[in-house]
């Protein structure tokens, strides 16, 4: 939610931030722009919409080829997507900028505060009283002499000793910059990453993050500060994850990192191990049809290296100790939107397989209500992003309840698995597409490992069928390939539909879970309503919404063994049939029982039950994607939302 991309080097900072920018717009289309030093000043270009928006501005009105820069894509939170909201936001003369993403709680006082010491402002936003703080940190210290403690090597806030007066114009050092931001991050309540340029300081850049992402790019003769490694992964893979509440003093070659109490700590370094080319569309239309695509591999990877050929498993990389596994009595499992709904597959899974209560909660719910947690808990936190907030409160409060917390997450070194005891990637590669697709399949698929890895653990009475299970999972690479194989039938149903007003979806058991994905994915794409039911539930209200021609896919179980799962849904869908329902039916190859009451019918391969949602949910994506795209919507970049939600 918000992209935040800065430059130091040696290249236009306005073409480094701008390529940034392409990058990071996911994370937010509602407006963007671009800062550069200039001398005595700092030069702003800023746009509401998309970032093609602010690409004109800059045509007609092109920024000075200064070397320093910072560039936002903004997810409006306070104050409407106009132009006058748009960051970056600068103090009352120009001479610095800023940009920011999260929310400052306490942004009114410390506008009133500023407002009455005389600071003017000119937006909206929460984010401005940060370019009016800094301002007053760096005018109340201008030429105020570091105290005598600085010679020796103590600065004013007690941070790290400055490190000499190199790049500073007017002679002011560095670390000035980064201890003023030390001092304004201590003002500020809530989530915030945060950049910032000066023109007293040409060839630095200086951030901060609290509960929200930044992470250093390193090149050659050149650095990075930015929300993710999508904005500089065409100039380098080397990357420093910044700790929380920190903050970075950044030029081209240097890089010193504080808490806010200005002791020096340390990023983690690592290695980018995806390219630029993994965040193109490489010849799709949009992001998200290939991110459908490549399904098959990405369930392939999150598989690597952890499925044994004797049907065991091997996740020692979690950093859980398998006692840990073997001790606990609960799991509860957080997550929000897509993330969610693979939770709730979890359930099934952890509840059959390794015999252990679980519970499924929505991140926002879960900390506003007394949960029961101890040692003895487990809980796991699935999120693509790593980043979305509500998760990450839940995590906080779960640890301070003193259980222990699993994250399952898809981008490596982001918040979450770093507030968690322990991580499972998912190793999707990159998301660009807003709606979830290759990352809601890939923590589906970790999900199954962890219960799978449970029973292994605790030894549970399912050790036969785990074993089997193992050896089902290493085939789910090429069932989904088989599923994307036949796609044709369901675009074109998707496009039969495309003036429909709402769609209805039916599951039982872990079809359940896919329904209301399948809904969630229709209406962040193609805006229409749409709802997913548990089919049990339908006869005690629902089923009124049925009438001649409404649109219901129904999410049937296997068929093979004719379970009892299978004879209820039969039954609900000869309901809805008989009432009128146009009826979509997603079924297992071979199950004729379904072909008298399917008006399309969409055939899946025979999978266990448990697994079935890696295949069923394959068509519902590929309907939503086709059916937004005939309704003319960008899938791409749905109105309203972003790819990552730091925000409450
Ligand atoms: C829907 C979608 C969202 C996310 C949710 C959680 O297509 O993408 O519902 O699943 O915002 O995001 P993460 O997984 O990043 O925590």
């Amino acid at each position: 939610m918000c992209g935040i991309v800065a430059y130091v080097g040696h290249r236009p900072a306005r073409d480094a931030v701008l390529a940034g920018l392409r990058r990071l717009e996911y994370r937010g289309y509602d407006s963007a722009g671009i800062a550069v030093l200039n001398g005595a000043r700092v030069d702003v270009r800023r746009k509401a919409g998309a970032l093609g928006n602010l690409e004109a501005v800059l045509r007609d009105e092109p920024l000075p080829g200064s070397t320093t820069g910072i560039g936002h894509t903004r997810w409006a939170t306070h104050g409407a997507p106009t132009d006058g909201n748009a960051h970056p936001h600068i103090d009352c003369t120009g001479t610095l900028a800023v940009v920011h993403n999260g929310v400052i709680e306490n942004h009114a006082a410390l506008h009133a505060e500023l407002a009455d010491a005389g600071h003017v402002f000119r937006s909206q936003t929460d984010t401005e009283v940060i370019a009016h703080l800094l301002e007053a940190e760096l005018d109340v210290r201008a030429g105020v002499p570091e105290s005598p403690a600085v010679a020796g090597g103590q600065p004013p806030d007690g941070g790290p000793a400055p490190s000499g007066r190199q790049e500073g114009g007017g002679g002011r050092d560095p670390a000035e910059f980064a201890a003023a931001l030390r001092r304004v991050c201590r003002r500020l309540s809530g989530s915030f990453s945060i950049v910032a340029i000066h023109r007293d300081f040409p060839g630095v850049v200086v951030g901060a993050r609290r509960n929200s992402p930044l992470v250093v790019g390193r090149g050659e003769n050149e650095a990075f500060l930015a929300s993710d490694v999508a904005a500089f992964i065409a100039a380098t893979r080397q990357a420093v994850e910044i700790g929380q509440d920190c903050v970075v003093l950044l030029t081209s070659d240097r890089l010193d990192v504080t808490d806010f109490e200005g002791n020096p700590t340390q990023g983690r370094a690592y290695h980018v191990d995806w390219d630029a080319s993994a965040a193109e569309k490489g010849g799709y239309d949009y992001f998200m049809l290939k991110e459908i695509a490549e399904q098959p591999d990405a369930v392939a990877a999150t598989l690597l290296g952890r499925l044994g050929r004797d049907g065991t498993l091997t996740l020692d990389e979690t950093r859980l100790d398998s006692r840990v596994f073997a001790e606990i009595d609960k799991i509860v499992v957080v997550a929000c939107g897509s993330a969610y709904h693979a939770g709730l597959i979890a359930k099934y899974a952890i509840e059959h397989w390794a015999g252990l209560p679980c519970e499924v909660e929505l991140a926002s719910e879960f900390r506003y209500r007394d949960p029961i947690l101890d040692r003895q808990s487990l809980v796991i936190a699935i999120s693509q992003s790593g980043e979305t907030l509500d998760t990450l409160m839940a995590v906080q409060h779960a640890r301070e309840m003193g259980a222990r917390v699993l994250a399952i997450c898809n981008t490596l070194g982001a918040t979450i698995p770093r507030e968690s005891d322990a991580v499972l990637y998912t190793r999707a590669g990159p998301e660009i597409g807003v709606a979830a697709t290759k990352t809601f399949l890939t923590q589906l698929v970790a999900v199954f490992l962890v219960a799978l890895y449970l029973a292994q653990s605790r030894g549970t009475k399912y050790g036969d069928e785990v074993a089997a299970v193992v050896r089902e999972l290493a085939l789910m690479p090429g069932k989904v390939a088989a599923v994307l194989d036949t796609m044709d039938p369901v675009r074109a149903i998707a496009r039969e539909l495309a003036d429909a007003s709402t769609v209805l979806f039916l599951g039982r058991h872990v079809g359940y879970p896919v329904a209301l994905e399948g809904a969630l994915k229709l209406k962040e794409l193609a805006y229409m309503h749409a709802e997913g039911f548990a089919a049990g539930e339908l006869k005690h209200g629902p089923i009124a919404l049925i009438e001649k021609g409404l649109p219901v896919v129904v999410v049937m179980p296997p068929y093979v063994g004719r379970s009892v799962l299978h004879d209820k849904l039969l039954a609900n869908l000869q309901e809805i049939r008989a009432r009128g329902a146009f009826t979509i039916v997603v079924a297992e190859e071979g199950d004729e029982a379904v072909v008298p009451y399917a008006d399309r019918l969409v055939p899946i391969p025979a999978v266990p039950t448990l697994l079935q949602p890696l295949v069923a949910i394959v068509p519902l994506q590929v309907f939503a994607c086709e059916l937004a795209v005939a309704r003319g919507n960008d899938v791409d970049r749905p109105r309203n939302l972003a790819k990552s939600v730091t925000v409450e």
